[in-house]
């Protein structure tokens, strides 16, 4: 990435204030594992949140889980993860480098091959004569090479589990066990938010595909005749968004603007129940302040081995185009079926409208957490160039010896402000002493604590001039930064500075809370 690129401006803020940074910098890092600092840890910990409180607390319909990360192998045999969850790999006979062929033709040849055969894309390597792009030494032939991470349990080598590649298959493995103990009726949701691990071939843009990772996931469980019987339909149903239609991408359109109702009437979307889950991740997403999206249809060559039909969340981002933000899918029946045959368990639901039992169909809201981190610090990114008030005057000046001064440029300060919602914000509040003396430190300390009680994301900061302060925060996202001066001593008000219109009000220090939302 340039210097000068937005993306790498926004990933410099993320190491310099400690949002996130490359895991073990100290030995030389861990490509593809990542750490967060205080302020991504807060961030990242409100993004969670919203979501869960969204999706699980405030529905009827949702069981909430958090499953174990290790996970036993004949999971992932049944659902296909063991023979299926495979990258394309190549490697340099030379040196011996190794990368994902899919990325290498995207990089070389700037077309999306996402999801083709091994053979179509030897077929690209050799028309295109496409060498190691560290040494042009020649290339292997594409063969598949599986994501998930294997590790050793107790003391034996023979016993073995995965790391979960995703969150979903803990859900389908706990599937009847919560239905019944959360006495549920179709349809109802299992969601989890936790950490999920792929070994990703070329680990690359940040945190964008990383190896360990968070994922927020929905199970949600169908009676397989009723995918439009779906009573938020309506509610939804005149949203609009823009979609990218499998039609569209043949003929490099990106997208046009549509509503859940028209997409359903024209069978773009197949079923009520997926448009209305689109639309509720859209919606989340617009409360978070993320709106530069659209959704994109997976073509046929593209979809996963348990997918009917999926649709992805894209955003547009500066320097990558659109990519991929989360993804929803219909997963039919593909992964109960499969546990049922593997464990020999019955996973049917007894359906008391119908007398039926049926094994439910799943829709999948698929979040990704780091993704979505990354996304809305990019999104929230913004660099202001100020000119110094000192240069007004500097024409009329003069040197010791009478002469007049020759004009310099002054340099021009940029400043960086994160946008943040307030919901997301790691910090809600900063409160400043305008001076430590005069007792408006014990003063701002005693605002300071009060707040605390109430809003626990508030810090405390007296070093450095007021500005200063300010542009600390600015670059933290923080919405509402609280000045205690002489005339707090007197009225008992304080400034209160918001982000971003930079205006500034006085308030009352008992009406504080009330002044600022998140
Ligand atoms: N259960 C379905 C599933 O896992 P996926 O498209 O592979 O589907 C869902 O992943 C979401 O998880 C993605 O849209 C993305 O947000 C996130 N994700 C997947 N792989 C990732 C990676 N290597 N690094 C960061 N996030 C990732």
């Amino acid at each position: 990435m340039p210097e000068d690129s937005k993306i790498q401006k926004t990933i410099n803020l993320c190491v310099r204030r400690g949002f996130v940074f490359p895991s073990a910098e100290i030995y030389g890092s861990f490509g593809g594992f990542f750490d967060y600092g205080p302020a991504g840890a807060e961030l990242k910990a409100n993004v969670r949140q919203s979501w869960w409180r969204r999706f699980v607390q405030n529905r009827e319909d949702m069981l909430g889980l958090d499953g174990a990360v290790l996970t036993h192998p004949r999971i992932w045999k049944a659902s296909g993860h063991v023979d299926a969850f495979n990258d394309p790999l190549v490697q340099c006979q030379k040196c011996k480098h190794r990368f994902r062929a899919d990325h290498l033709i995207e990089q070389e040849l700037h077309e999306s091959v996402d999801g083709i055969s091994e053979a179509k894309l030897n077929e690209l390597f050799k028309k295109h004569k496409l060498a190691c792009p560290d040494c042009k030494g020649a290339l292997s032939e594409a063969k598949k090479f599986n994501l998930m991470f294997k590790t050793s349990v107790g003391a034996t080598e023979d016993n073995y589990a995965y790391l979960r590649p995703e969150t979903a298959q803990v859900i389908f493995a706990n599937f009847k066990y919560l239905q019944q103990i959360g006495r549920k009726a179709l349809p109802f949701g299992i969601a989890q938010a936790g950490r999920s691990f792929r070994n990703e071939i070329s680990p690359r843009n940040f945190v964008f595909r990383g190896r360990e990772f968070e994922q927020m996931e929905i199970e949600f469980f169908l009676h397989p005749d009723k995918l439009d019987d779906c009573p938020d339909f309506d509610r939804i149903s005149k949203h609009k968004a823009l979609f990218c239609t499998e039609a569209d991408q043949k003929t490099g359109h990106t997208g046009h603007e549509m509503s859940f109702g028209d997409a359903v009437k024209k069978k773009i979307i197949q079923t009520r129940w997926h448009a209305y889950w689109l639309a509720e991740a859209l919606d989340w997403f617009a409360g978070l302040g993320l709106t530069k999206v659209r959704l994109r249809q997976h073509r046929s060559d593209e979809l996963s081995h348990y997918a009917k039909e999926t649709w992805d969340v894209e955003y547009d981002y500066p320097e990558w185009g659109w990519k991929e933000l989360m993804g929803i899918a219909n997963r039919t029946d593909f992964d109960l079926l499969a546990h049922a045959k593997e464990s020999g368990k019955d996973m049917t639901v007894f359906d008391e409208a119908t007398k039926q039992k049926v094994v439910p169909h799943v829709i999948e809201p698929s979040f990704g957490l780091d993704r979505l981190v990354f996304t809305l610090l990019l999104d929230a990114f913004e660099e202001k160039k100020d000119a110094p008030k000192a240069a007004a005057n500097e024409g009329n000046s003069a040197n010791a010896d009478g002469k007049a001064r020759k004009p310099t440029t002054p340099a021009v300060e940029v400043k960086t402000i994160l946008h943040l919602s307030p919901i997301v914000a790691p910090i809600k509040v900063a409160v400043f002493p305008l001076m430590k003396k005069d007792g408006l430190g014990e003063k701002a300390w005693d605002v300071y604590t009060a707040l605390k009680k109430t809003l626990p994301q508030s810090v405390y900061d007296e070093s450095g001039s007021i500005g200063k302060r300010y542009a600390r925060q600015d670059e933290l996202g923080t919405p509402y930064c609280i000045t205690v001066d002489h005339q707090t001593l007197e009225d008992g008000t304080v400034t209160l500075r918001e982000r971003d219109s930079g205006g500034q009000t006085r308030v009352k220090m008992d009406k504080i809370a009330d002044a600022i939302d998140g």
